[in-house]
């Protein structure tokens, strides 16, 4: 299946900020309500918002993003009672979002009959992934719209995920209706992705490293996660686990992993102290080496890099505990091969 690039209307972008008496997210709330298409901020990273159950407005959202259809949605919803009326928990996805919703973490459930969530955003599968956001807004706007919003991060497919209204922009101007500026966002990856559909003898399943470390969630559990598939190299063999091509988040620069030195002509990724010196153009992740820190400048920092004019960004190496294994996730998908 290919993306779905046909008669991208041009729209007139509106940008709002938040504000405290939520104007903003009033009005984001009727653009849902009317079919439109709205990016608002998550704790993660920006998400590209439309009403889960009206399928002509997921089309469109597909067609903003030119995301391939076969790749599903996540719902999101206000608390965990609205999740339970869309997806099945079991044991394991009850103590799970008890320990961290709201928050970074994504639960791919049993589908309800009836969820009303479109076939469309979960991609014809039984299963929907759904998660509790924790930002402010993200929740004031759930609160308001009152119904399963469903929301990819807000970039076009494949290009690195948003985490300031200005990357929406920079992505989808002209092809969303509203976008809602509530400043950069806190974790800086996107949620974890832990699928807890019942199979005999088989703990979750980790589908994808995200802003809750795969050890906090094991330590929940009382239990190893089981391993995904592995990826999908094309969107040919890509149905076992949807979505998670092996290159994503990839910036028009050629990225280099593990670099120790400088070479000429590359912008350099820093993380720790000790950068070496020479790169037409420096980021450094995290001076002091904090991960968390790592993690929420990731994107702006690959965004800022890319616009260097930079032909090979040298990404210094990081560790892979905690959110560093989101990190490293993500730098890889952003050096694989492009399709
Ligand atoms: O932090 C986040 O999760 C952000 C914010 C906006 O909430 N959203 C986000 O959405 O990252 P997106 O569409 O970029 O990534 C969702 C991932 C995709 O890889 C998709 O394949 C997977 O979730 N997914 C969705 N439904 C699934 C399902 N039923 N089974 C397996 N994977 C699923
Ligand atoms: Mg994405």
């Amino acid at each position: 299946m290919s993306p779905v690039t046909s008669s991208v209307a041009e729209l007139q972008t509106c940008l709002l900020t938040a504000d405290a008496e939520g104007d903003a997210v009033a009005r984001a709330a009727r653009v849902l309500a009317e079919g439109g298409l709205v990016a608002f901020p998550t704790e993660t990273v920006y998400g590209l918002g439309a009403d889960a159950g009206n399928g002509e407005a997921v089309a469109r959202l597909y067609a903003a993003k030119e995301r391939p259809v076969f790749n599903p949605l996540i719902a999101h919803v206000a608390d965990i009672d609205a999740a339970r009326r869309i997806a099945q928990f079991n044991e394991a996805a009850e103590k799970l979002a008890a320990a961290f919703w709201p928050g970074p973490l994504t639960l791919v459930l049993p589908r309800r009959a009836g969820s009303g969530v479109s076939d469309l955003a979960s991609a014809g599968l039984n299963s929907v992934a759904v998660r509790v956001p924790a930002h402010p807004v993200a929740r004031a706007l759930l609160a308001a719209f009152g119904r399963p919003v469903v929301a990819p991060s807000a970039n076009r497919s494949g290009r690195v995920s948003p985490t300031r209204a200005a990357h929406v922009v920079a992505d989808l101007d002209g092809r969303v209706d509203l976008v809602v500026d509530g400043g950069p966002t806190r974790v800086g990856v996107e949620s974890s992705i832990v699928s807890c559909i019942d199979e005999p003898g088989s703990p979750p399943t980790w589908l994808r490293p995200g802003g809750v470390a795969r050890e906090a969630i094991e330590r929940v559990l009382g239990t190893p996660l089981a391993e995904r598939p592995r990826p999908a190299r094309s969107a040919q063999d890509a149905p076992l686990a949807p979505g998670m091509l092996e290159s994503h988040y990839a910036p028009r620069a050629h990225l280099r992993l593990d670099a120790a030195d400088v070479r000429p002509g590359e912008a350099l990724l820093a993380f720790g102290p000790g950068a070496p010196a020479g790169a037409v153009m420096t980021l450094n992740l995290s001076a002091r080496g904090d991960l968390t820190e790592a993690a929420a400048n990731l994107f702006s920092h690959l965004r800022a890099l890319d616009a260097s004019g930079a032909q090979t960004i040298a990404a210094m190496p990081v560790p892979r505990t905690g959110l560093g294994e989101a990190i490293n996730d993500r730098l890889a998908r952003a050096a694989a091969p492009r399709p």
